[in-house]
């Protein structure tokens, strides 16, 4: 039976294997053992029996700003709507904190596209979402694109200096 749920320390393993899989493909941000637990609370797992098929993260940037990331999906499950149904339990959880704009980094436009997402300007986004940036094995040489879904009604602020 498949199973989503937020993750715990038994899920770390996993989590770290599925993400850097495709880190090394180039297809997304590697991620240390050290983020994943620090940051621990972020993410929802899917699970089948006892084995977790993939993973997503939310991550609180800014006032009602958060990013989905970290999302895997084991390469046998994938296009089986996993993917959209964490990033919906992702989002479901931002907006009961009050999160109003949610964005993502991604090679992947065409799943963000089937999510409800829009592409935007990364010079949109504020320069606290670059602060990891410095951390990834392709910077300065960012190809990833910046994916953004806003609440009906929210006028997100033109401010970058945050
Ligand atoms: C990208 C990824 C997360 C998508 O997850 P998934 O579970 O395979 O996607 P879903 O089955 O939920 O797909 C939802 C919809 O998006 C479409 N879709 C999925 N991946 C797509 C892609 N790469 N390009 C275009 N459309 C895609 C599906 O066909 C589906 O369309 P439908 O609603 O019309 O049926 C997954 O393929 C993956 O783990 N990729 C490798 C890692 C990666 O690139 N992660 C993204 C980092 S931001």
């Amino acid at each position: 039976m498949l199973e989503y749920r937020k993750a715990t320390f038994n899920d770390v393993e996993a989590i770290h294997k599925l993400c850097n899989h495709y880190a090394t493909l180039g297809l997304m941000l590697p991620r240390s053992r050290n983020s994943i637990y620090e940051n621990l609370r972020d993410y929802i797992v899917a699970v089948e029996g006892d084995k977790v098929i993939g993973c997503g993260a939310l991550h609180f940037v800014w006032d009602r700003l958060a990013e989905i990331r970290s999302l895997a999906i084991d390469p046998d499950k994938q296009k089986t709507g996993i993917g959209k149904e964490i990033v919906a339990l992702l989002e479901k959880s931002g907006i009961e904190k009050g999160t109003q704009m949610f964005f993502t980094l991604t090679y992947q436009p065409g799943f963000f596209i089937k999510c409800g997402y829009e592409e935007s300007d990364k010079e949109n986004l504020p320069q606290k979402v670059w602060k990891d940036c410095v951390y990834c094995p392709q910077y300065p040489n960012c190809n990833e694109l910046a994916f953004v879904k806003i609440l009906p009604g929210y006028k997100p602020p033109k401010s970058k200096l945050i």
